[in-house]
């Protein structure tokens, strides 16, 4: 057996000297002189590394050479009291095995320091980087917290289809899925490509949103979320972009905009203090390093009602602004992420709720309101990343719908499953998709949304 019972955050938090056991992890550093070697042991538990004491003269000295910045090992030993500040135990080693060496010579991470451009290219090496460390361990107890929210106020998890026949957001966007040979593809009559001949008998794709199968879930479990990969194939070559991104999208039959909007807002809230009260080392840690407002930023959002305004409102606040723009600012133009900054960052300084936006520039599942200009959209607006959440109160009339379906070019055919949802038992009902990578960027207080996933996958860049 191999696995060990321990691990170094364990250890760290409740190990009792006297205890011998086996600890297993990647060395961080080693250092010492002719009589003990300190090896710095980390197994990516926790930020923290276990001091491991070793008596040059109990091992041999090949074994000891072996033990360089990145190898992997496996020490046996007895917990002492560690007599260094910070840390309650060290190990007096016994045994070791060196799983896995690492040349020193080319070794990446041999040395500190190194641009995260840089560990963009050692994605495969970087999570033992402390800052990669940091955020993949606070991605997964943000995910956590997430289906801790949603579980605990009665919402059932749903997992809708990865591949999809429907363009979700009418915008254009997806990477298609198909086995048909690329380079002589079946043409019909009229020289189009013949979908009818492909692996799925029509044109398909992978799903920019989970949004509408959420629906058909809502529509009988009356809260649901989903949770989920999610596929875009803008060419936004920008900061706050992946072509591959997670989202979290509840949908709750019986809630119009305004409770959308109230969910949405305290289940940020809660995750960010989600994330405070769990990833207390690790937040500090990329205060100190990247961010050096980060915990006041997660608290303000704790603290502070989000700021909600029309998009009526947001324009005519930009125009009166007297503030120089790329962009021009027009109603009926969609808002630019300069013009969402502004709003945030300079105007309102806090967190921001847009809400009721042109007809024209919303996908068509959004609730007319009945001056006929705008619909029931809001989208949540955060300091140094602009839109985190973009929901909507969902047109619940089949003949509305129906309406704005071919107003959008779309074909009512090609929905005709998602029009019926509004025959049979209609109901009013909400939702909202949260960018699981936004969020991130948010807590952790990092500028780049490559630096919050594992294997981003961006326009020209799917390595790894
Ligand atoms: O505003 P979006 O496009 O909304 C939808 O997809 C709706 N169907 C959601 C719903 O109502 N269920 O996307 C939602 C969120 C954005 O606010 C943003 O946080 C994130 O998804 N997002 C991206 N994150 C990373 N990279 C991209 N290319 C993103 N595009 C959207
Ligand atoms: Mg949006």
């Amino acid at each position: 057996m191999l696995a060990s019972q321990h691990t170094v955050a364990a250890v760290l938090a409740s190990g009792k000297a006297g205890e011998t056991i086996t600890i297993n992890g990647w060395v961080r550093t080693k250092r010492g002189s002719k009589a003990v070697n300190f090896i710095a042991l980390n197994d990516g538990t926790c930020f923290d590394n276990l001091q491991i004491v070793a008596d040059v003269n109990s091992f041999d000295e090949d074994l000891l050479k072996k033990i360089t910045t990145g190898a992997c090992i496996s020490v046996t030993g007895n917990l002492v009291e560690s007599p260094g500040s910070g840390q309650s135990v060290e190990m007096q080693a016994s045994q070791i095995t060196v799983f896995g060496e690492a040349d020193p010579e080319t070794f990446p991470l041999q040395k500190k320091g190194h641009t995260l451009e840089f560990l963009r290219e050692i994605a495969h090496l970087r999570p033992r980087t402390n800052t990669f460390g940091a955020i993949f361990r606070m991605r997964h107890h943000l995910a956590f917290a997430i289906h801790k929210f949603f579980n605990d106020r009665g919402f059932y998890y749903v997992n809708t289809p990865i591949i999809t026949g429907s363009d979700a957001e009418g915008a254009g966007e997806m990477f298609r899925v198909s086995v048909l040979d690329a380079k002589n593809p079946p043409l019909t009559e009229d020289g189009k490509v013949n979908f009818e001949e492909d692996f799925f008998g029509s044109e398909s794709n992978l799903t920019v949103s989970g949004q509408l199968q959420g629906e058909i879930a809502a529509m009988a479990l009356s809260k649901v979320y989903t949770f989920g990969p999610t596929f875009r194939a803008e060419n936004s070559n920008t900061a706050r972009h992946l072509a591959e991104f997670w989202m979290i999208e509840p949908e709750m039959a019986f809630h119009d905009l305004e409770d959308n909007m109230n969910v949405a807002e305290s289940f940020l809230r809660y995750c960010v203090s989600y994330i405070l009260e769990h990833c207390k080392t690790d937040v500090e840690f990329l205060q100190k390093m990247y961010e050096p407002t980060l915990v006041e930023r997660l608290q303000f959002v704790i603290d502070n009602p989000f700021k909600r305004i029309t998009y009526t409102e947001a324009v005519q606040i930009l125009e009166q602004s007297g503030q120089k723009f790329e962009f021009p600012v027009s109603w009926g133009a969609d808002l630019q992420s300069e013009h969402e900054r502004f709003l945030v960052e300079k105007h309102f300084k806090s967190p921001v709720i847009v809400t009721d936006y042109p007809r024209g520039i919303k996908a068509f599942y959004m609730r007319a309101n009945d001056d006929g200009k705008t619909v029931r959209a809001m989208d949540i607006l955060f300091p140094g990343i602009g839109e985190v959440v973009g929901g909507s109160q969902r047109e619940e009339r089949y003949d509305v719908l129906l309406e704005r379906v071919n107003e959008q070019g779309i074909h009512p055919e090609d929905l005709w499953w998602y029009l019926e949802l509004r025959k049979f038992g209609t109901a009013p009902h909400s939702g909202f998709g949260l960018g699981f990578e936004r969020l991130m960027l948010f807590v952790t207080g990092m500028a780049n949304i490559r630096d919050v996933i594992l294997a981003p996958r961006t326009p020209k860049s799917a390595k790894f």
